[in-house]
């Protein structure tokens, strides 16, 4: 049996001022999509940001229900609105942030196993790494690529 180690790379800031301008900027937006976020169950307020190849931005934040299963995260709700608005564009960058009742969270928010897999089916689709942005007071997380978070994933490839 053989023993195999996957690595992952990511970068950390400690501050937005560390980002370049245009990562700083999609931070700046999905910040301001949690604004809308509908929360009142969970009062957790999650922004994304999404830039795509034709230079828009499109914003999504969590929406949930009152039949709890019924909501949906802030990533897939951008996410979905990119390829349903724009199937074309190429997703190039995707930004995530959160705040709660005491403000934006210390560590870098994390995307949910659920919305790792759909940015992944938006890799294979328009077969290129999507930058992430994970934002957080202390922790500001970027990586090239969901795999970093999704090793051994599952995709169109396996259902060969
Ligand atoms: N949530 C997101 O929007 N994105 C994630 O990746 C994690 C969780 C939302 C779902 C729910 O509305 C609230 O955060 C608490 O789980």
């Amino acid at each position: 049996m053989e023993n195999k180690k996957i690595e992952i790379q990511y970068f950390e800031a400690s501050s937005l001022a560390e980002l370049t301008e245009n990562d700083a900027f999609l931070v700046a937006k999905a910040r301001e999509a949690s604004l809308n976020a509908w929360a009142p169950y969970s009062k957790f307020n999650v922004g994304a940001a999404i830039l795509l190849d034709n230079d828009e931005i499109i914003l999504g934040n969590n929406q949930e229900n009152a039949a709890y299963p019924s909501g949906l995260c802030a990533e897939r709700v951008a996410l979905f609105s990119a390829n349903a608005n724009y199937p074309e564009s190429v997703v190039k960058t995707i930004a995530i942030t959160a705040f709660n009742s005491k403000g934006l969270i210390k560590e870098a928010a994390k995307p949910c196993g659920a919305c790792r897999q759909a940015i992944l089916e938006a890799e294979v689709r328009f077969n290129q790494p999507i930058r992430l942005i994970l934002d957080g007071a202390n922790s500001i997380i970027i990586m090239e690529g969901i795999k970093n978070l999704l090793p051994l994933s599952f995709d169109k490839n396996d259902l060969d």
